[in-house]
């Protein structure tokens, strides 16, 4: 693999053993996949961030750790909203110890942004190259933004964001991102919402596995129900980049030879039979975290309402607090817009039952994260749901 000066010099040790160990692990990563360089990179996003997920030993490694950040690099979700941990019901103890995580990946120079939706917070171009961890925002950057970033592991983000470099292989490569099987979408989907994009990835992803599948027949395709598509065939499948035809970047420039591909085709049925009217003690949204015009869409749909289970919203704080009214009029309800959590990774969903969702990714996940039977329904069933 070819290296250059600098390089070099952090292997031979000269800027500390921990971005040499860093560097060794990006180089024989970039071995195994047959990268023949590395890529400088824009931005790291990186997971490995609960307590819940990493445990004890995660923690004792993040601790040994001594090396800064040299791109900007921000964390995935955790176990608990940084600033309202007691009042969500977190216990001590947990917190304690995900405090202590957290305080590993600051000194680490990672920003606490604790989300799985980083392009809302920083500017993410077409063609920029990312080392990003969590399945659903490496699918949105790579998808809808034309961006490229493998899906890296844990470890693997944090080693690029302190070189500042990721092995060029796999998605960083024009030639590797092009379509392998078409999804042709043989429904009227033009009243489809988020849930309903969720429903087909979370169908779909069973079907491509780790293929890169084009899209075709959505006609109701807006930035955020392709991105509760991408997560749940993300979650599903190992889908890591799709294409929708006309829509994404590099589809609508329509240069895909598509011959030849392998065609599946999704009726309508075999995403409606996932809606299931099953019984829940609480309600979680923002799987992915909530964009803003998400935020609003439920405050409109909670104005005058009382929610009558436990309601809960999840985006970053950056977006929080630049949605503040937006934020104060959905908790008038009774409803809790939590920031740096969800409710995949923190421990407090164990709790229920049953949870409603309106994410595909999340109904993947739910019962075997929780412990809890899912349902997915519309934002707006949601809040009938919680409020009837
Ligand atoms: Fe994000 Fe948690 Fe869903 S990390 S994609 S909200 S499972």
């Amino acid at each position: 693999m070819q290296l250059d000066r600098d390089d070099e010099r952090i292997l031979a040790g000269e800027q500390g053993e921990t971005k040499q160990k860093m560097l060794e692990l990006i180089v024989a990563l970039g071995k195994v996949f047959g990268a023949e360089r590395l890529v400088p990179i824009r931005s790291a996003q990186v997971s490995g961030a609960s307590y819940k997920t990493i445990g004890e030993y995660g923690l004792q490694w993040l601790a040994s750790l001594d090396a800064k950040a040299v791109v900007p690099a921000v964390l995935n979700p955790i176990g608990m909203p940084r600033g309202r941990w007691e009042e969500m019901g977190v216990d001590p103890v947990f917190a304690q110890k995900q405090q202590a995580v957290v305080a590993a990946y600051e000194r680490l120079g990672i920003a606490l942004e604790c989300t799985c939706t980083p392009y809302y917070l920083r500017e993410t171009s077409f063609g920029d190259h990312l080392a990003w961890s969590e399945s659903s925002a490496v699918s949105y950057a790579n998808s809808v933004i034309g961006a490229r970033t493998n899906r890296e592991g844990g470890p693997g983000a944090l080693a690029a964001a302190i070189v500042g470099k990721t092995p060029c292989y796999g998605l960083h490569l024009e030639e590797k991102r092009k379509p392998q099987i078409i999804v042709r979408v043989e429904a009227d989907t033009r009243n489809w919402d988020i849930a309903h994009y969720g429903a087909l990835g979370y169908h779909a992803g069973k079907l491509v596995g780790n293929r890169i599948p084009f899209f075709s027949g959505l006609e109701s395709a807006t930035p955020e129900r392709l991105k509760g598509l991408g997560a749940a065939t993300a979650a599903t499948g190992a889908v890591a980049l799709y294409h929708v035809e006309g829509v994404t970047p590099e589809a609508a420039k329509g240069l895909f030879d598509l011959s030849g591909l392998e065609v599946i085709n999704v009726e309508t049925g075999e995403v409606e039979r996932l809606f299931k009217e099953i019984p829940v003690d609480a309600v979680a949204v923002g799987c992915p975290h909530c964009s803003p015009l998400e935020l609003e869409e439920i405050a409109g749909l909670l104005r005058g309402k009382v929610v009558t289970m436990p309601f809960y919203v999840f985006a970053s704080q950056g977006v929080i607090d630049r949605n503040q009214k937006t934020v104060d009029q959905i908790e008038k309800s009774g409803a809790r817009v939590f920031a740096d959590t969800c409710m995949v990774v923190s421990p407090v969903m164990e709790q229920y039952e049953a949870i409603m969702v309106n994410s595909g990714k999340a109904l993947a996940y739910v019962p075997d994260m929780c412990a809890a039977v899912a349902r997915i329904g519309t934002i707006a069933e949601c809040v009938n749901v919680a409020t009837e």
